[in-house]
């Protein structure tokens, strides 16, 4: 059995810095000390992108004092917010990471963890370029007698989120239709929309995972990114439990909505 714990878009930043009125530092400190509590047996930590919210290597510097305390071994991802060089200053590439990206994979007690790099430089929205689309059929190709496992920042599929499905994976049809050929790819996990979605496309499960920080609104009553507010909804983290191809997620809340941020026991 493989347990991992699964956060995603912290939007971290140094120094004394918020992000719509939320605090990255209180937010993800709390979500460790809950972590250490009750998931210090996790093998990993994923982290689905929006690592930082800059994109600056002070930031990443900030963030990996921060996910030291965790004492579980992090497995990166990038999102729209990152920055693939400032990153690679500060932590190390990820063995057999592909070249110029932050795409790469793991063999995993019998399974194959995949995690892509969707970003697309300068934009909110995500690309799955030609050569990371290759790269991905040729690491599906060789294990396809392992049950696997995808991670990706960006959906490549609508939600029926308005504004998040204006910037989702650019590539998501091409995507989808790669991964039909493989009946061994099991589940999705995809970051970015700060909320918990859960479904299935052509047959495949996926989930989302809330943000650690900032929690985006439920999709009526309308809003758009000018009038923006954060939901008065608490973060999350997830627990991911994977065995003999059966997966379960527990969407984890680690401390309340509230600016207090005390940690739940
Ligand atoms: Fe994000």
């Amino acid at each position: 059995m493989v347990k991992l714990i699964w956060m995603s878009d912290l939007h971290f930043l140094a120094g004394d810095k918020t992000v719509a009125g939320h605090d990255p530092r209180i937010r993800l400190g709390a979500a460790v000390e809950h972590i250490g509590q009750h998931h210090s047996d996790a093998r990993y930590c994923v982290i689905s992108g929006d690592l930082v919210n800059e994109g600056n290597a002070a930031d990443y510097r900030a963030l990996k004092s921060h996910l030291n305390k965790l004492n579980i071994e992090c497995l990166l991802m990038v999102g729209n917010h990152d920055d693939r060089g400032e990153l690679g200053k500060v932590f190390e590439r990820p063995y057999g990471a592909m070249p110029g990206f932050w795409q790469y994979y793991k063999p995993l007690d019998g399974g194959l963890f995949v995690f892509l790099d969707t970003l697309k430089p300068g934009f909110s929205a995500g690309e799955m370029c030609g050569e990371r689309m290759a790269w991905l059929r040729d690491v599906l190709v060789a294990n396809d007698h392992l049950p696997s496992y995808i991670f990706m920042h960006h959906p490549p599929m609508p939600l029926g989120l308005p504004m998040q499905d204006e910037i989702g994976l650019e590539q998501g049809a091409e995507f989808l239709s790669l991964i039909a050929d493989f009946p061994n790819v099991k589940h999705l996990f995809l970051g970015h929309v700060h909320r918990p979605v859960a479904g299935s496309v052509g047959g495949v499960p996926f989930a989302t995972m809330r943000s650690v920080l900032y929690q985006a609104p439920a999709p009526k009553p309308d809003w758009n990114w000018g009038t923006f507010a954060p939901a008065h909804e608490a973060p999350a983290y997830g627990v991911v439990q994977i065995e003999s191809g059966n997966v379960t997620l527990q969407y984890t809340k680690f401390c309340q909505f509230e600016l207090g941020y005390s940690p739940l026991r």
